[in-house]
């Protein structure tokens, strides 16, 4: 089914890249990448384990304020059970709450863990379906993607995603040894957008906002 006839949660993901589409190995402007993702008023912030472990010692020693009241749910897609830090999460003062996004393969969790869970999918967290179970359970209309290339490739492939928002930075990361700009040589662009908004914002910054096109269907 089409996603714009579902009454499905909007799907925005918001990443800052570098000229070359990187999303890790240069330092964003983190002040106006969250200002930016300010203006989204997502309800949940979907986020991969991956992007909350590169943040986990960081994370045990930041303040805590307690749960934002009115801020958005916080949910992890952590297949693995690799995250630990559930309570920093919710008390640091970004989220109203946290939830573990888990499927059946998931690994047993210490009984002493407490984070609400929902299992979808069988070796993987089926995330169509955990889309639709977030807008039904936090009663979502706005999601924000807070991740880096994998859960991204995962999302995009399943089509579910209704925006990508590109803060592009003014430089190369060149992570591959042999070309600074990479890609395939299958001549056929995996995905096609459309340009809905752009916006020069200073310091070499542009705001890319894009619409997949093509937003057939889901799990092919
Ligand atoms: N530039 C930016 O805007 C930005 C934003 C956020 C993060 N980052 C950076 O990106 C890096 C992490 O990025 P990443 O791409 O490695 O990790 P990630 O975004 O955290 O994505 C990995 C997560 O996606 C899940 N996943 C991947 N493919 C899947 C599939 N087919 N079905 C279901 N789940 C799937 C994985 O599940 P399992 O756990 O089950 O394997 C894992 O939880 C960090 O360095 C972080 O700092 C950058």
């Amino acid at each position: 089914m089409p996603r714009e006839s579902r009454k499905s949660p909007q799907v925005v993901a918001h990443v800052a890249v570098s000229l070359e589409g990187a999303t890790t190995g240069f330092q964003p402007d983190l002040g106006t990448f969250y200002e930016l993702a300010g203006t989204f008023g997502e309800d949940v912030t979907l986020v991969g384990a991956d992007t909350i472990l590169a943040q986990e010692s960081t994370l045990a020693t930041a303040p805590r304020p307690g749960p934002a009241q009115g801020g958005p749910l916080l949910a992890v897609v952590d297949g693995k059970a690799r995250v630990s830090e559930w309570d920093a999460l919710r008390e640091v003062g970004h989220w109203s709450d946290v939830l573990a996004l888990h499927c059946e393969s998931t690994p047993p969790r210490p009984p002493e863990r407490h984070v609400r869970e929902v299992v979808m999918g069988r070796e993987r967290v089926d995330l169509a379906a955990a889309i639709e179970e977030l807008g039904r359970l936090a009663q979502a209309e706005h999601i924000r993607v807070d991740s880096g290339g994998a859960l991204l490739a995962a999302l995009l492939r399943g089509h579910l995603l209704d925006e990508v928002s590109l803060l592009v930075h003014p430089v190369l990361v060149g992570g591959n040894d042999a070309k600074f700009w990479y890609g395939t040589r299958s001549g056929q662009a995996a995905v096609d957008f459309e340009l809905i908004a752009d916006e020069s914002l200073g310091g070499g910054l542009v705001w890319l906002r894009y619409r997949p096109r093509n937003q057939a269907t889901t799990g092919e």
